[in-house]
This record gives structure tokens, sequence and C-alpha cells, in this order.
């Protein structure tokens, strides 16, 4: 009887632990069951998990130590290859779209998809960043912010400072006794580039620069993240981050006023924020100085984090693929040998007759896929093909689902820039920049600034990689941990 007893008293806190945890990792269905009623049952297949933090710790899981492939290959493998299906992510309910249709439509149909970011990252970028802000004052706002960064006018005016900026970049690396950190030298050149864009006419602080790279390291950190706001932290180092560098943007703000409050008449707008201290609307109303900072904040950052990631990753492919660099170096040979004697430097129509480094960069964006995915926000109930995205769910595009989808991409890991020969455009298969109106207005700053940097680099560079199967980590985007421990050596001209 004693026994018996004994045994009771281990089985039954353990039934009693087994049935409280299924129950409790189907709390959320039943929660969001409840919630939807009928509406639950055409809802695309999956799991919203845990309450809470639903799948959020397994995405990280996968991200954190790879490979990444295997969050959405949890689902297939437990409910089939499917175009969708639902989650619970970064604190909401979510669909993850996997199907190159939908992605399209989910980014093109404005009124019905709107972007909405996870807390850790919109809490960071404050509510005016050009991804947050209403639709209305978006549209105005793009307009204004896109003018100084795309076009053939605005771009060219860029071309010498990139390249002068590269070519004393490469010359300095390649005279460092010690390796280097790739993707940290490549970042601080993309960054010098992207403040002479937005705040050039003011000389940055030699102080500034370091801290800001600091900062951004800190905000990077709580990219996609728990919202925990606890010091010590990932999320709590941003938010600190966040506003320690909107303290800086206040401080150039100011100086700027006191420039163009000095020099009055003859004060004239000469980078981006003179500009957006310029602006008035119909009413005579200009932006506010947390509008300036905001919007200056989330472009210096989206623009010079990704492009420093893709000119990495571009040449870390380049270099493990021998034939490809040889095939870039000898295009770059050949505008080169066909330049007037009297030209100085790359142009932009050189850069426009770059194919296949244009190819050597798309396909650097797919097999990278530095932007995973966007996030949008349902503003109503949507029928796709039969199954309902409910009103106030998130969505999330899988592009890199479809970067690595072998039949969209046949031998998918492969580093193959021919891929993209006669590939069409515009079907929602490759959106690295996004597709609609979000779509990313940088884009092509971002391949100039690459293209002018590979130009140089195949031309007269190579790597050695100190570590090169080193381990990946993919938050918030792709990157060997070690940084990419280099050298980077001249290689003799012909
Ligand atoms: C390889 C480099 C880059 C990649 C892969 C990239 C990717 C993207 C993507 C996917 C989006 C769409 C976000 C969405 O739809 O939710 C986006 C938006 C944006 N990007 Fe980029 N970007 C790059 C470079 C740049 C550069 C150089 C700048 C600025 C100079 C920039 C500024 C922006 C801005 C301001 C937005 C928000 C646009 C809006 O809301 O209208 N990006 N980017």
């Amino acid at each position: 009887m004693e026994l018996m007893i004994n045994w009771l008293s281990l089985i039954v806190p353990f039934l009693g632990f087994v049935l409280g945890f299924g129950v409790l990792k189907r709390l959320n269905n039943l929660y969001y069951a409840l919630k939807l009623g009928k509406k639950w049952d055409e809802l695309p297949p999956g799991d919203l998990s845990w309450p809470l933090i639903g799948s959020t710790l397994s995405f990280l899981k996968y991200f954190t130590f790879g490979p990444p492939e295997r969050f959405i290959g949890d689902f297939s493998r437990r409910y089939g290859k499917l175009d969708m299906y639902k989650t619970h992510i970064f604190g909401k309910p979510t669909i993850i779209v996997c199907k190159p249709e939908i992605c399209r439509q989910v980014l093109t149909d404005e009124t019905k998809f709107i972007p909405s970011y996870p807390t850790s990252i919109t809490a960071v970028f404050g509510k005016k960043s050009l991804l947050q802000v209403p639709k209305e004052e978006h549209r105005k706002l793009r307009r204004l912010t896109m003018a100084p960064i795309s076009g053939h006018a605005a771009l060219e005016m860029y071309i010498d400072h990139i390249e002068h900026s590269v070519i004393s970049g490469l010359e300095e690396w390649s005279s460092m006794k010690k390796p280097l950190e790739l993707l940290t030298t490549i970042k601080q050149l993309t960054f010098k580039v992207i403040w002479n864009i937005f705040m050039g006419s003011t000389p940055i602080k030699s102080t500034s620069i370091g801290e800001m790279e600091t900062l951004n390291e800190n905000i990077a950190l709580a990219f996609l993240t728990l919202p925990l706001n606890f010091p010590g932290l990932p999320f709590h180092k941003a938010l600190m981050a966040g506003k320690r560098l909107n303290e800086i943007f206040q401080s150039y703000l100011d100086e700027k006023r006191m420039v163009k409050k000095s020099k009055g008449e003859n004060w004239e707008a000469k980078d981006m924020m003179d500009l957006l201290m310029e602006v008035r609307d119909e009413d005579g109303e200009g932006f506010d100085d947390e509008t300036i900072r905001e919007l200056i904040f989330g472009m210096l950052f989206g623009g010079q984090e990704t492009t420093a990631f893709t000119t990495m990753w571009a040449v870390l492919f380049l270099t493990d693929n021998p034939h490809i660099f040889q095939k870039a170096k000898e295009e770059q040979e050949d505008i080169i040998r066909r330049r007037a004697s009297t030209q100085k430097g790359v142009s932009f129509s050189e850069i426009k007759q770059m194919k296949f480094l244009s190819q050597v960069i798309d396909e650097t964006l797919r097999l990278s896929s530095v932007a995973f995915s966007v996030f949008r926000e349902a503003t109503v109930d949507v029928e796709i093909n039969g199954k309902i995205i409910p009103k106030g769910w998130k969505v999330i595009p899988w592009f890199r689902g479809l970067n690595m989808d072998q039949k969209l991409h046949p031998s998918p890991q492969q580093f193959n820039p021919s891929r993209w020969d006669n590939f069409g455009r515009n079907s929602g298969v490759f959106t690295p920049f996004g597709l609609g109106v979000w779509m990313c207005p940088g884009r092509d700053l971002a391949r100039m600034e690459i293209s002018i940097f590979l130009h140089y680099f195949v031309l007269n560079y190579k790597i050695e990689r100190l570590n090169p199967k080193c381990k990946l980590n993919y938050l918030p985007i792709p990157r060997p941990r070690d940084k990419c421990l280099a050298r980077v050596i001249k290689t003799p001209s012909k």
C-alpha cells in the first residue's frame, strides 16, 4: 500500500505536468479559435504555440545558431509545403507567406496591407521613420527624401565621393600589418558615404564616428528580439542607443540651425538634413526636430548596414568562386580599356554597362538574404486562395524562403550570377528591396555604391580569410561570427 502511494506521488505530478504542458502549448490556439469563431477554420494551417512568445524562441534559435531554413522547414514538415502558415511571432498572431504571387499581392496592395514592424524595431526607430508614418504623411515624406538619393542627376553627384572613399579605404586596409574585420571596415566606409549625403555640409566630429558605430551595433543587436526592457537585455541597450543617437542628431541639427541663422540670405541647403529643415507644407508649416531626427536616423541606419553587409557578402562569394571573380574582373578590365584617356575614374554610364557585376549583386542579395523579410499588417480580412488572413494579423512575406526555393532557383546554394541572364522582374520571386509604395528608395544608390566598391576590388585586390569555415550568425543580417577576419591584399596590376 505504502509503495503504491509512493508511486502515485510521483505519477500524479508528472501527469499533471504533461497535461498542463499540453494545455499551455495549445492555449494560444484555443484563445484565437474562440476569438475568431468560424473564421478560425479558414485560416492557413499552422500553430500559434505558446501564449505570448508563440514561435519566437524557435525563430531566434534557428536564426542565431542556424540553419534559418529550419524555421519554415518545421512548418512544412508538419503541415506540408504550403503557400501560407499561421504562427505567433514577436508577440503577434502572424501569417507567413511562402508563395511569390501572394508575397507580391501583400507588398503591392497597400489598401489591405500596411507596414507593421515588431515593437523591438518600432520603439527604437520612433514613430516618424518612413515605415511607420501614416500613408498620407508617408507620400509627402517619401517624395522629399527620395529626391536626394535617386535619379541619375542626384546619384552622379556622389560618385566622386564614393570613389575617393573606396580607393583610399582599400589602400589603407591593404597596408595594414594585422588582419582586419572586413565587415567592420566596410561598415565604416558605407557610413562615411551615407553621412556625406545626409549630413555632409556639417563636418562629422571624430568623436561621433566611433560612438555612432557602437550605437549602431547595439541597435542592430535588438533588431528582432523580445521587447523586454530590462537593463542588460538587447532591447534595453537598443533603446538607450537610439536615445543617444537622437541626442547626437539633435546636436548637429542645432549646429546647422545656427549656421543657417548666421548666413541669413546666403545660406543654401546642401544635404538631406538641410533640405528637411527647409521644407514647408501648404500652410507654411515645417518639420519639427523630432521628425527630422527620426527620418535621418531610419535612413542612415537602413542605408548603411544593408549596403555594407551586401558588399561584404559579394566579396566573400567572389573569393569563394575564383572563376566568377575572374569573369567579373574581365568585365571591369574591358570597361577600363574602352575608357577615354582623358577620363578620370568611373562614370555613371560605365556603371550602367556593368551587366555581369549587376548580376553578381543580385545573386549576392539572393544568396545572403540580407533582408530576410519585411513586416505587414492586414487592415481588413483578406481572402487568398480560399484562406483568410484576419484583420489586424501580421503578415510576413518570407523572402528568404523564396530566395532558397529549389523550384524558383535551381541549386539555390550555388553562387551563380548567370542565373539572372534572362530573369523576369516583378513577379514577386525576387524582391530584395521590397515592392510597391514602400519599396526601398535607396536601391539605386546602394547598387551604385556596391558596384564602385567591387569595380576597384576585383581589379586590384583579393582577400585571405583567417577563418574561412567560420560559423554564421543570421540576426539581424547574416554574417560570419568573426565579422570576416581577413587580410586585404593588393594584386599586381597588368
Ligand atoms: C543593399 C542595400 C539595401 C537593401 C537590401 C534594402 C532593403 C530594403 C527593403 C526590403 C525595404 C522595404 C521595407 C518594407 O517594405 O517594409 C527598404 C526600405 C527602405 N530603405 Fe532600403 N535597402 C538597402 C539600401 C538602402 C539605402 C542605401 C537607403 C538610403 C540611403 C535605404 C533606405 C530605405 C528607406 C528610407 C526605406 C523605407 C521606404 C519607405 O517606407 O517608403 N535603403 N529597404
